[in-house]
């Protein structure tokens, strides 16, 4: 069964997810920094297989391929959505319909092979629920020494990620995003050791492709726009208004994290 959450924006995934906010998951220049640290991180921890988690199209994986990422590396993409997972374009990359939560290391690699997770984009949508147990359950996975590294949603500080998880929920979305602070504090717990982070560009929702997406109603789009008008006035870099609406910039935050006893 699909998560409610993936199947209510299900009318985006496959063809149309390339061209989303600008193109922003599909434009290797806004991914090079993420990618490359994946690349040294593989280096390093020679993983038997790298699954990315809610991998989309295959973007992220095609782009190690791109990168040299190499070659007895098995790439799998695990992602709920079918229609995501249909435009798959590289031989080299095994599609997985699944979700975060039921990954099992048993199902990827053998006994003696390890595992390295990668994730962009995706754990915002465990909600504000979702997070810990997500977190979690991959960790279950997880032999110590392995790496998870992911591109989530995360702001500099807590003004933003209020701003921001206020937004889904007058979009009644259940997305969650927390401030930096917060992120580690859940890896850390979570049994990840976080040896590096750093911030990615922002992808920027302009308020017309959030109604198209989430189905949002014109008045309560009005509301919405009145609302960040006042509360986000002093924050140019997340809110600005546009001649058809506005746009909110949704932060993100590179982890690169090692599991630890
Ligand atoms: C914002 S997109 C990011 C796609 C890809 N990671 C990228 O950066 O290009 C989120 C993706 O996560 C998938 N997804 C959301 N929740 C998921 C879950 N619980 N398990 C697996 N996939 C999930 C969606 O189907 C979608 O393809």
């Amino acid at each position: 069964m699909t998560d409610k959450i993936v199947a209510r924006e299900a009318h985006i995934h496959g063809k149309l997810w390339d061209k989303l906010y600008d193109s922003y998951f599909s434009n290797p220049y806004l991914a090079r920094d993420y990618v490359a640290v994946i690349i040294r991180a593989a280096y390093k921890c020679k993983p038997s297989v790298i699954v990315d988690l809610g991998g989309g199209t295959g973007f992220i994986l095609e782009q190690l391929v791109a990168a040299g990422i190499a070659e007895d590396i098995r790439l799998v993409n695990m992602d709920e959505s079918d229609a995501q997972l249909a435009m798959g374009r590289h031989p080299r990359i095994t599609p997985r319909k699944g979700a975060i939560q039921s990954l099992r290391r048993t199902e990827i690699v053998k006994e003696t092979e390890s595992l390295m997770l990668i994730c962009r984009s995706v754990l915002q949508y465990g909600g504000i629920f979702g997070q810990k147990p997500w977190l979690a359950h991959l960790r279950d996975q997880m032999k110590p020494g392995e790496w998870f590294v992911h591109q989530s949603g995360c702001s500099d500080d807590l003004e933003a990620a209020l701003a921001l998880d206020v937004l889904f929920e007058m979009m009644n979305v259940e997305k969650w995003v927390p401030h930096k602070e917060a992120f580690q504090e859940l890896l850390t717990q979570a049994k990840f050791e976080v040896v590096d982070d750093f911030p990615m560009p922002p992808v920027g929702m302009p308020s017309d492709g959030l109604a198209i997406r989430y189905g949002v109603a014109p008045e309560t789009l009005a509301k919405i726009k009145a609302d960040l008008r006042r509360t986000c006035a002093n924050r140019p870099d997340l809110f600005k208004l546009t001649p058809s609406g506005f746009t909110f910039n949704f932060p993100y935050r590179v982890f690169v994290c090692k599991a630890v006893a």
